[in-house]
C-alpha cells in the first residue's frame, strides 16, 4: 500500500505560507479591539511576530528553531482569560482561511492550540 505522508509544516506551506498566515494573524489581533490593546504593549511587535514564525515553523514539523521563550515564560503575569484566548484563536483560523488552508488542516491547528491553553491562560 502506498502511504503519503506530510507534516503540518508542508500542509501549511513550509516557512512562506507560515510567514504569510502569521502576518494575517497579527493584523487581526491589531483590528480585534479584544486583544489589540495587549498587543500594542509589546515593546518590539516585528520580534514578536518572528518568534511567532520560528515557533509555528519549528512545531509543525519544520527544521527552523525557536529562539523564544517557552509558553508560560511568554505570557507570565499577563493574566489572559478565557474569551481572549479563545479569540486569539479565531484570529488563526481566519487568517488559516484567508491563506487557503482548508477546513482539516485548520482542525489539526485548532486542537493544537486548544492544547497548549493551560500555558497560557491566567498563568
Ligand atoms: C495557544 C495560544 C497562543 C500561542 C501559541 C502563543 C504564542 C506566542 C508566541 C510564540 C509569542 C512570541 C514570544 C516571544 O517573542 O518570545 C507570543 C507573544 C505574545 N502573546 Fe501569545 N500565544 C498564544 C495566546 C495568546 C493570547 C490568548 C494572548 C492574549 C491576548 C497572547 C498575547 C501575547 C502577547 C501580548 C505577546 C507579546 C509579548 C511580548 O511583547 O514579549 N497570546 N505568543
Amino acid at each position: 500500500m502506498n502511504q503519503v505522508t506530510t507534516t503540518l509544516y508542508e500542509r501549511l506551506g513550509r516557512r512562506e505560507g507560515i510567514t504569510r498566515i502569521t502576518a494575517d494573524l497579527m493584523k487581526n489581533h491589531l483590528a480585534n479591539p479584544l486583544v489589540n490593546a495587549r498587543y500594542m504593549n509589546s515593546e518590539d511587535l516585528a520580534r514578536v511576530e518572528r518568534r511567532a514564525v520560528e515557533f509555528f515553523c519549528a512545531g509543525t514539523g519544520g527544521p527552523e528553531s525557536y529562539s523564544g521563550k517557552d509558553m508560560v515564560a511568554t505570557h507570565k503575569g499577563m493574566n489572559i482569560n478565557e474569551q481572549e484566548f479563545m479569540t486569539v484563536i479565531d484570529d488563526a483560523m481566519d487568517a488559516l482561511q484567508k491563506n487557503g488552508i482548508d477546513e482539516a488542516v485548520r482542525n489539526e491547528v485548532l486542537a493544537i492550540l486548544w492544547s497548549m491553553r493551560r500555558e497560557v491562560l491566567r498563568v
